[in-house]
């Protein structure tokens, strides 16, 4: 991105030109172009239709906010989404910090979340390009807040009530999930979980590298695992936590909000026989470790020790609106060997077929094209191991 020309983009010219660019965003990218380049130069007309692709980009990470923000390609791939960066910003109010440092703040996504709860927000970044978009997405959103190039291994913490890092996870080869390639790297992260600190972290992170008397709290958005954060300091409430932040008007009667739980949450639960119902957990109740919490909380078991898939045979269904876990009612088990399964799915007129699986050796896809299905009727298919057998039940979502 040419800087000069981006800064020129916040001007009223600027404006004009990247409101004429977001108009022409269904266009032609050549006709829109050579439109703009009547009224501008080549580097600020492009600077102004790579914002206008963008903020559309961007509306499924930050939602209405996107239409007043700026970006960089990799600095929006990598912007923690606003819901996430909401909830983060909300513990740092719950804890009742007054300041936050940003360490590696690239285009502000968590920065414009703490400035937004009214935590004073510092960011510093080694990319000038990203501090300049930070700087000025405070800016269009009305928010307080600093933004600096420097390097965040050689920043004093201590004036900020925490210290927050988004280490990027990228090398030279691409994504990276050796802690050790993170930039800043590991041992940078190590040191600031010795104070008060937030690091978020990739959803995979092994629960090892975990230092003792850290949180990590695995938060999933809309289903999918978005990251581990690691809690450190007075901000560690727990050892493990999944947070579920659910799609708008989830649970059956749409009034699921944002739901936490922990280690404390879980007493346990063993191996018991396949019941009436049927519950996944949501991948960040998976990756946390507490799927046997929720087990617990529907008064039920897992159906195999090492498979994260739950079973109850509960009368309270109430205990089934859970957001922890999609549920499921278990409606009969049918073969599982491929063909008596076909001849089962083509008498009960099963066309469509939703294919769920948890280990065992299938790609339901590969499984579904064979299976060459007919009819009007639409199923979802559970195949998993029940009692260390291959088994396949066809289930309901409740
Ligand atoms: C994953 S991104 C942060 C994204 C940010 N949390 C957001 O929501 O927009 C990581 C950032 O750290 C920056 N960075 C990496 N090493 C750094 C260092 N030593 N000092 C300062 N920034 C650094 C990168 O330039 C990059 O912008």
């Amino acid at each position: 991105m040419d800087l000069d020309a981006f800064r020129w983009l916040l001007t009223d010219d600027g404006q004009r030109l990247l409101a004429d660019a977001e108009e022409l965003a269904d266009a032609d990218p050549l006709r829109a172009h050579a439109t703009l380049r009547r009224v501008a130069e080549p580097e600020r007309v492009a600077v102004a239709l790579t914002q206008a692709g963008l903020r559309r980009k961007a509306v499924a990470k930050f939602g209405d906010l996107a239409a007043r923000m700026y970006f960089t390609p990799d600095g929006l791939e990598q912007a923690t989404r606003q819901r996430v960066a909401t909830h983060r910003a909300a513990r740092l109010q719950a804890f009742e910090a007054a300041s936050v440092i940003d360490l590696g703040c690239g285009i502000g996504g968590d920065l414009v979340a703490f400035a937004q709860a009214g935590l004073v927000a510092a960011g510093i970044d080694l990319d000038p390009e990203r501090v300049a978009v930070a700087e000025a997405n405070l800016a269009a959103l009305g928010l307080d807040g600093a933004v600096t190039v420097a390097d965040a291994t050689r920043v004093d913490t201590s004036p900020f009530d925490v210290a927050f890092a988004d280490p990027a996870r990228r090398s030279p080869r691409g994504r990276t999930f050796e802690a050790a390639d993170w930039t800043p790297p590991w041992p940078f992260v190590e040191r600031l979980l010795a104070r008060d600190a937030c690091v978020k972290t990739a959803p995979g992170i092994p629960h090892d590298l975990v230092p003792p008397g850290v949180e990590a709290e695995w938060v999933s958005d809309h289903g999918e695992v978005k990251e581990a954060a690691l809690w450190s300091g007075r901000l560690a409430t727990t050892t493990r936590r999944a947070t579920v932040i659910p799609a708008a008007g989830a649970g059956r009667r749409g009034e699921h909000g944002l739901a936490t739980l922990t280690a404390e949450d879980d007493p346990g639960a063993g191996v018991v026989p396949l019941g009436r119902f049927l519950l996944e957990p949501d991948g960040a109740v998976i990756r946390a470790g507490l799927v046997t919490a929720v087990a617990a909380a529907v008064d039920g078991g897992l159906v195999d020790e090492h498979l994260a898939y739950v079973t109850t045979d509960t009368t309270d269904l109430d205990l089934l609106e859970t957001p922890f876990a999609r549920a499921y009612e278990v409606l009969e088990e049918l073969p599982y060997r491929e063909k008596p399964l076909r001849a089962a799915l083509l008498t009960r007129g099963i066309g469509s077929l939703t294919i769920k699986k948890r280990g065992v050796d299938i790609v339901p896809e590969e499984l579904r094209q064979r299976l060459q299905l007919r009819g009007d009727q639409t199923a979802t298919l559970v195949l998993t191991r029940v009692a260390g057998h291959g088994t396949a039940l066809l289930v309901r979502p409740l």
